[in-house]
């Protein structure tokens, strides 16, 4: 007999499980990082563009191949394209996925660092050169990250073990509105800063000089990592919607909560960055000695900061869960493994390439490929390349393999719901965005 799949409960727990896998480390870390490296507004405008067209039309499209075939990743090709080629572009999520749980374990490990540093009382008082010594000390170290790494990758564990309604819904639904009201209060308190107004002007005005392929190739990446595609993860909870969700709505609900926690991030971030001049170009140190500095400006410094540090984590969890249920469901489905097996196979092997990626700050440092350190060569190859391409195999695949009526019957739910921008997304998918991004890599790679 076949085993009913689990659906989520709520429309409002699936928006937010969607919405608690898009917003995560992705927003209020990597985002800032990488639009301080990458010259601010030139990289913001360059990101909004990619997330609204790009992003959101890869999610939907995500969103189809999920509900329409109710599979995991990899089985969602298998099942609308038997014997075919397609499957890759599952497995290339799958892999992705895997090494995003790698280096996004040791953030999120940081992350619980900075809560005990913030409940012990610690994180208070220090100059920025002092935060950035006791940064890099801590990371560096070979035993202290690996240990919240294994922590956190045990609470995951246990939240995907609860399964889909219980662990990811309840959870989401709690924290998301949290977070947003105290991203709302840090962004005034950075906005009283002296000299903030540079950061804004940093953060918001565009110098298109600065905008080169490297940068839109960051924007891209950063676009699809933020709102969590490219790699099979909105397919895997699409399979989990039932058929009475709007999925245009949903997906575009989705990509503006995201994008405005990013901004959110970014106005908190960056007057900070200027009014206590610390370079935004220094890449994933950043938040991590920014935002100890704007809490000691603040009343009550270590609660702000221990409240901020643990939504932090939260928003980590809801997304790195995400990740690890793209692995689970695919082993759970393709291979019929216990739910269980199939979650301690993941947590540990992910524990495993966590373990490698934080000692590549310390005692791995001299392990260098392509120039870097492991952390960043998976952060590079995951977000700039496995989830560009992977998204424009799925804008290709749905775009010219799948029958057009079958595309807009699902995504109308059957002519009962109104889509009036379907055939601008039938173009953007068919023609566009895979177009877009195979410029943009290619350019990259100095093909042309
Ligand atoms: N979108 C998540 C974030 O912004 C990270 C993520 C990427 C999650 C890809 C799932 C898939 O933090």
């Amino acid at each position: 007999m076949k085993q009913q799949r689990a659906t989520f409960n709520s429309k409002l727990g699936l928006v937010m499980a969607s919405v608690g896998s898009a917003i995560g480390l992705g927003n209020i870390w990597r985002f800032p990082c990488e639009a301080g490296e990458h010259g601010g507004g030139a990289f913001l405008i360059v990101y909004i563009f990619c997330v609204m067209i790009l992003g959101l039309s890869v999610m939907l499209a995500e969103f189809f191949l999920g509900r329409a075939s109710q599979k995991d990743a990899v089985g969602a090709f298998k099942v609308l394209a038997p014997c075919s080629m397609w499957k890759i572009a599952g497995y290339n999520g799958v892999v992705a996925a895997f090494c995003i749980v790698g280096f996004y374990s040791v953030v999120s490990g940081w992350t619980l660092e900075y809560i005990y540093q913030s409940a012990t009382g610690n994180l208070n008082a220090g100059s920025v050169e002092e935060f950035t010594e006791n940064f890099k000390n801590f990371t560096s170290d070979a035993f202290r990250p690996v240990l919240w790494v294994f922590i956190f990758m045990l609470i995951t564990h246990f939240i995907v073990l609860l399964g889909v309604k219980k662990g990811i819904e309840q959870t989401s639904k709690l924290m998301m509105p949290l977070l947003f009201v105290i991203l709302i209060i840090l962004c005034v308190r950075s906005l009283m800063l002296p000299n903030s107004i540079e950061g804004l002007k940093f953060f918001f005005k565009p110098d298109f000089s600065k905008i080169t392929s490297g940068v839109i190739l960051s924007a891209l990446g950063q676009a699809f990592f933020s709102v969590s595609v490219g790699m099979g993860c909105m397919i895997t909870y699409a399979s989990y919607f039932n058929k009475s969700i709007n999925m245009p709505t949903t997906a575009v609900s989705v990509v503006a909560l995201d994008t405005l926690v990013a901004i959110l991030a970014g106005i908190v971030i960056f007057p900070a960055v200027t009014s206590f001049n610390i370079s935004p170009s220094q890449g994933p140190t950043l938040v991590f000695v920014t935002l100890p500095n704007i809490f000691q400006q603040m009343p009550f410094g270590n609660l702000w900061s221990l409240i901020f540090f643990v939504l932090l984590a939260i928003a980590a969890l809801t997304s790195i869960i995400s990740l690890h249920e793209v692995v689970t469901a695919y082993l759970h489905e393709q291979y019929k493994m216990s739910r269980n097996k199939a979650a301690t196979i993941v947590s540990l092997s992910g524990f495993a390439i966590g373990i490698i990626c934080s000692l590549s700050f310390g005692v791995l440092s001299h392990i260098k490929i392509f120039g870097v350190i492991i952390f960043d060569l998976l952060d590079f190859i995951t977000a700039n390349l496995m989830l560009p391409l992977g998204g424009m195999f799925i804008c290709i695949f749905v775009g010219w393999f799948i029958n057009k009526k079958f595309l807009k019957d699902e995504l109308t739910n059957n002519g009962t719901i109104k889509f009036r921008l379907f055939y601008v997304f039938f173009i953007l998918i068919k023609y566009i965005a895979p177009i877009i991004i195979a410029l943009v890599c290619i350019n990259q790679l100095g093909l042309f």
